[in-house]
């Protein structure tokens, strides 16, 4: 008989983690909160807000962002709890094969698919969008037809309509950046790092050049009246709203994936991983009410609303420089999501649950090479065809998901191995892990419907690949003689 609540001991993910790959402890709380922000800042910021804002929260967006950090807040010191203790890479699913047991540690790295390569995908589609606008501001023109997803209606110059093929620049930069991750991360962590720092410096300037222009009236009324559906404004647009903009705050998890790497975990994670949280969320809230003081929110769904913004001012030579800090923001983060959906198919492929050429590792480069490629394959096939608006909400779902077993995790393994010293502790537990399931569960209940259906056709596919393959091959399960 299969035992699907088979728990792997804290001890014994420890050991092998550090059997299989000593990695050097080179990363103070610094270096860990940059990397939390390279993670962070990306698609939600520099283009749902303007989706969001245009289509269901109007103004209020501000809110929508504030509404999306509490919740965040609340389950960052649940990761930080878990980081601190199982301080391994693998994140999420690692914590949950040490508390809820293999059938949830599947389902959890099933379901961060949606988080990871989804996500690579969905900022492919805002990179897209930048480099299209800034390769016009050059007089390139590329046929919207080749940077628009498949069946989409989309306007050509001359003011007809036709149907997107294929959004080719999103393909073309995940291959790219596949290329890069599979040759070593070495490159990739210098690129990353200036890049941080670009993306950091244009927001900020757009904060502080922005304000001066704002036009109050803009922001009246504050929430525009609800249309007669749910989410379309009013609160419950606030409410869809921070539903698809809590995209923007995905990436401080990740930060989780670097535990094994921090000099002092039990200190660095924590401070990773909630300075980089609140640091973003200031800016989100800032970035968000700029934006709506200086265009009509209505005028704001467009693929790249922060240089439209800028456009508005009448600054054209700063609406250059937001889209190259725009695309240098975006590409760190798809290096993080591309680099870490390696990191956890790693894991999972070394406990058996998923094929072995996932944890194949190039003996030049070191990487996850076979992995990377694969998986970068499919994500630039996925972003050739599919819109934003789609992806990031399916994103957005799998992601909320995901915290929310985190946040029972936490209550779980309090009762579960109550004695583990815990380097941090989550303050107030039961209370704050369940504001966190509370309000993950509140921001899923603004998504559509439809968006629920695809998570639950994608977690029944999992379970598919699961029964017909990762419970037989799985490695704990062999070893308890249940397999
Ligand atoms: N938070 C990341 C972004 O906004 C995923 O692009």
């Amino acid at each position: 008989m299969t035992d699907l609540m088979l728990r792997k001991s804290i001890d014994e993910i420890v050991a092998e983690d550090d059997g299989e790959h000593k990695l050097t402890k080179s990363l103070n709380w610094l270096s860990i909160m940059a990397m939390g922000i390279g993670a962070i800042i990306g698609a939600g910021i520099f283009v749902l807000t303007g989706t969001a804002a245009a289509n269901y929260a109007g103004p209020g967006i501000v809110l929508s962002f504030i509404l999306g950090g509490v919740a965040c807040a609340f389950v960052g010191l649940c990761y930080a709890e878990l980081a601190s203790l199982i301080p391994v890479s693998g994140s999420a699913y690692t914590y949950t094969y040490a508390t809820l047991g293999e059938l949830f540690a599947w389902i959890i790295g099933w379901d961060l698919i949606l988080e990871y390569a989804m996500g690579a995908a969905t900022v492919s589609v805002g990179w897209s969008g930048y480099m299209v606008s800034l390769l016009a501001d050059v007089g390139i023109y590329i046929p919207p037809q080749f940077a628009n997803a498949t069946g989409t209606a989309v306007k050509l110059a001359d003011g007809t309509m036709a149907t997107g093929i294929f959004n080719v620049p999103a393909a073309i930069i995940v291959l790219l950046l596949t290329f890069l991750l599979a040759r070593g991360t070495h490159e990739s962590a210098r690129l990353n790092t200036i890049m941080v720092a670009v993306k950091l410096a244009v927001v900020l300037a757009f904060i502080v050049i922005g304000a001066a222009y704002v036009d109050t009236s803009h922001w009246k009324p504050f929430i525009p009246e609800n249309k007669g559906a749910f989410g379309e404004f009013g609160w419950s647009g606030v409410l869809r709203g921070a539903a698809v903009v809590f995209y923007a705050y995905i990436g401080f998890d990740a930060v989780s994936t670097t535990a094994q790497e921090a000099v002092k975990p039990q200190r660095d994670m924590p401070i990773g991983i909630l300075g980089s949280l609140a640091i973003c969320t200031l800016l989100y809230i800032l970035v968000a009410g700029v934006l709506t003081g200086i265009v009509p929110y209505a005028d704001l769904n467009v693929p790249d609303p922060i240089a439209k913004g800028v456009d508005a001012i009448g600054l054209g030579w700063f609406s250059t420089v937001i889209k190259f800090g725009a695309l240098a923001g975006l590409t760190t983060v798809m290096l993080v999501l591309l680099y870490g959906q390696t990191r956890i198919f790693f894991t999972m492929s070394k406990d058996g649950l998923i094929p072995p050429m996932f944890s194949k590792v190039h003996p030049t480069y070191g990487t996850p090479y076979v992995s990377q490629i694969m998986i970068g394959s499919i994500v630039a096939l996925i972003a050739g065809v599919l819109p934003i608006s789609i992806l990031g909400e399916m994103v957005s779902i799998g992601t909320l998901f995901a915290f929310i077993l985190v946040c029972g995790a936490v209550i779980y393994l309090r009762r579960s191995d109550g004695n583990i010293r815990r380097p941090f502790r989550v303050p107030g537990v039961p209370v704050v892990p369940i504001l966190g399931i509370l309000f993950c569960l509140t921001l899923m209940a603004g998504l559509p419907l439809d968006t629920w259906l695809r998570l639950v056709i994608w977690m029944v596919i999992g379970f598919v690949v699961y029964f017909g393959y990762g419970r037989r091959r799985s490695i704990a399960q062999r070893h308890a003689g249940t397999a």
